[in-house]
């Protein structure tokens, strides 16, 4: 794990600021700033540079495949979460009668593909109680005509985490549909490695790359396991993504390669996939395993804190059900907001809520500088 050392080295930025706003955007290590150098330098060879960004790509995607227990044939990266969930929705072909369901601590991403007008399935949600999502509330919302449960790992909302093989059983147990799970809050902060059985049970995984994997903008990480490849074809247009594309056949018929590779489906974007590798290559290199055991003890110490102010918690107490996100709500989250930032310290407002997020490189004293502000601001607003 990190020391002061190579917390220093490697994130400058956080000796002026307690950053704990990682789950809007994480601070990327030196090397990713290197990375798009790097590809600018490959951009200058010309059409030779593309070998380089054809190996950075096959790199890049390796790396995430292992993070979340897949082969890299089973993973594309495309631009960004809600790309691939709109392209997600195309590869499911709804018709009327199909029925969605989506979760009340979804991210919008993953939900407003289904709730444009001309999507023809209807859409239940399945709602939070005290911040959780409980299985058996799902199972009367499935049935026949679900096509798919879509599921955040970690909410962005309130930081539930939720137990993906439980609820996988759950909706492969009552309903024919697939399990899309949204992995953007936990990349990089939880192992979600085949070893951590974590994404057991997903038949679609999809991540942001700008938060925990302290990556760039301009990633969505889409990872589709082998079983689900014919389901999860997206019959988009493009090149990339079709097979034979400049064949004798060309103006006859469009095919999709099968699986993950059809959600790549023009130029793949290198100026982030250079930095998406490096984070990637970052974070096995500090290791997800260390930065969950050390971000996991800071969580329940704010947590306990938290507790011990007394404010409106949204977030689950149950250390099983949380990440690296805490939220809670205060009618004065504006004036409490404006409060930390002019210290230095960086939550995320929104909402109503004011929402606390720890990774690797955040410190005990991160957590006692927020929860002493925080005290200071709640006496005073
Ligand atoms: C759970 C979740 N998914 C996706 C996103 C972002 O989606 P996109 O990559 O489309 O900007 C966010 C936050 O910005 C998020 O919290």
């Amino acid at each position: 794990m990190l020391d002061a050392a190579t917390r220093a080295r490697d994130f400058p930025a956080l000796s002026t600021r307690v950053y704990l706003n990682t789950a809007a955007e994480g601070i990327p290590p030196p090397g990713v700033g290197a990375a798009l150098s790097n590809y600018f330098a490959d951009k200058q060879l010309g059409m030779d540079g593309r070998l380089r960004h054809a190996e950075v790509h096959t790199a890049a995607r390796r790396l995430a495949a292992a993070m979340i227990g897949l082969e890299t044939d089973d993973v594309a990266i495309c631009s960004c979460s809600s790309e691939a969930f709109n392209l997600a929705a195309m590869a499911l072909g709804l018709e009327p009668g199909d029925d969605i369901v989506v979760t009340d601590l979804d991210f919008p991403a993953s939900v407003t593909p289904f709730l444009q007008a001309r999507c023809p399935a209807e859409v239940k949600l399945w709602r939070s109680r005290g911040g959780i999502l409980h299985a058996d509330d799902l199972v009367g919302l499935l049935s026949p005509r679900t096509r798919l449960v879509s599921l955040p790992l970690v909410s962005f909302y309130n930081g539930f985490r939720a137990d993906v093989p439980a609820i996988a059983t759950v909706v492969h147990r009552h309903s024919p549909a697939l399990l899309a799970v949204d992995v953007t809050q936990g990349l990089g902060r939880i192992p979600l490695d085949r070893e951590s059985g974590a994404l057991v049970g997903a038949d679609l995984v999809v991540s942001s790359t700008h938060k925990w994997l302290l990556g760039p903008h301009g990633g969505g990480i889409v990872g589709v396991p082998p079983a689900r490849r014919s389901e999860w074809t997206v019959p988009a247009g493009g090149w990339f993504n079709i097979r034979d594309a400049f064949g004798a056949g060309r103006f006859d018929a469009a095919e999709s390669l099968p699986g993950a590779a059809s959600f790549s489906v023009g130029m793949p974007n290198y100026p982030a996939l250079y930095p998406i590798r490096a984070a990637l290559e970052y974070l096995f290199h500090v290791g997800v395993g260390a930065i969950d055991r050390h971000a996991g003890a800071l969580v329940a110490q704010c947590l306990a804190g938290l507790g011990g102010l007394g404010v409106d918690l949204l977030s689950p107490t149950d250390p099983g059900h949380l990440a690296g996100i805490l939220a809670f709500r205060h009618p004065q989250a504006e004036a409490i907001h404006r409060h930390l930032h002019a210290r230095g310290i960086h939550v995320m407002h929104h909402a109503g809520r004011l929402r606390v997020a720890i990774h690797g490189y955040n410190t005990g004293a991160d957590v006692e500088t927020l929860l002493r502000e925080l005290a200071g601001a709640l006496d005073t607003v």
